[in-house]
């Protein structure tokens, strides 16, 4: 498959029927992920608001971690060592166990977990990833999936107005820097980790409000800031007092702020179209760099040296 229909697919990844099977004792959430899979823990904790939710991504795990906590294990590989590692912490606790992914190590070692298509880059199966999070919680049903899906199915790769904003990062160099919003931090994230993994470019993720109460600073006052490409993500749902913010740290701090808008009328419909818009402009802009977006060799020697076997 072309890199571009993995990013193509996520319309259809939607559809995926799996779910993780939610125990209704549980009081509180633990998500152990890393990079691309450690992403749907994120977008997780942006829609669910009913428990306590902690994301993990490394090798330990919370103190707090009993019999009483959902542990869900979500790695597309299955052989990523820290979510490995924090998986066997939580079974000794006693945790109740699920898991996303593909196979490997981790569905040798928890019972019933539900597995997804393999032959993807980990962050470009994000909706395989997610789905079975939110279905599990029943925080998403197949109307809004559907709604979705139509919403998804717009883009196209020669038509796409978002190219611009590859070719303006390209030709002036820029670093992009990502503003979220409340309730879509995990989005702007996701727009970082992509410029990472497929642009090769460094970037910076951070969101409104909490960025009015430090970077507010930077932004005004930073050296070399022609050389920052400032996005926020935005969508119908925002409210008034952000849409403020923004306006005002613009005007304030004197930058261009480019929005990038949601669309629909779900939180859910809002995240992925913003996810795909991210992951077409970093796919554009390493077109243009030159690079293959899908190449992550380094990340996969840095795992074989941390075997013993680069
Ligand atoms: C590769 C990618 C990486 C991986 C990460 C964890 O496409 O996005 O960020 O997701 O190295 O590996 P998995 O997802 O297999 O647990």
């Amino acid at each position: 498959m072309e890199y571009v229909d993995e990013i193509r697919s996520l319309g259809n990844q939607l559809s995926f029927r799996g779910n993780i099977e939610v125990p209704s004792e549980v009081d509180k959430i633990v998500i152990a992920g890393m990079g691309g899979s450690g992403i749907a823990g994120m977008i997780f904790k942006d829609c669910y608001t009913k428990k306590p939710v902690t994301l993990v991504n490394s090798y330990n795990i919370p103190d707090f971690v009993d019999s009483s906590t959902l542990f869900v294990a979500i790695s597309y590989s299955g052989n990523t060592e820290e979510t490995l590692e924090a998986t066997r912490k939580a079974r000794k606790r006693g945790a109740r166990i699920r898991a996303i992914t593909t196979g490997g190590k981790l569905a040798e070692i928890v019972e019933n977990a539900v597995i997804i298509p393999d032959g993807y880059q980990p962050r470009s199966a994000v909706g395989f990833l997610t789905v079975p999070l939110l279905r599990g919680f029943g925080l998403v049903d197949d109307s809004e999936i559907e709604i979705t899906k139509k919403l998804l199915s717009g883009y196209d790769v020669s038509v796409d107005p978002y190219r611009k904003f590859a070719d303006e990062m390209y030709s002036k160099q820029k670093i992009p820097v990502i503003f979220g919003t409340p309730g879509f931090g995990s989005v702007a994230y996701r727009w970082k980790t992509q410029f990472n993994e497929n642009a090769k470019v460094l970037a910076y993720a951070t969101s409104f409000p909490e960025l009015n109460h430090n970077d507010t600073m930077a932004l005004e006052g930073t050296y070399r800031k022609e050389e920052f490409y400032f996005f926020v993500l935005t969508h119908p749902l925002l409210e008034k007092e952000i849409s403020n913010r923004i306006k005002i740290t613009s005007d304030l701090c004197k930058i261009e702020i480019t929005r990038v808008e949601g669309e629909g009328a779900t939180q859910f419909s809002n995240l992925f179209t913003l996810i795909h818009k991210g992951d077409y402009i970093s796919y554009y802009l390493a077109e243009k760099r030159g690079v293959d977006p899908r190449n992550v060799e380094i990340i996969e020697k840095l795992k074989r040296g941390l075997k013993g076997s680069v």
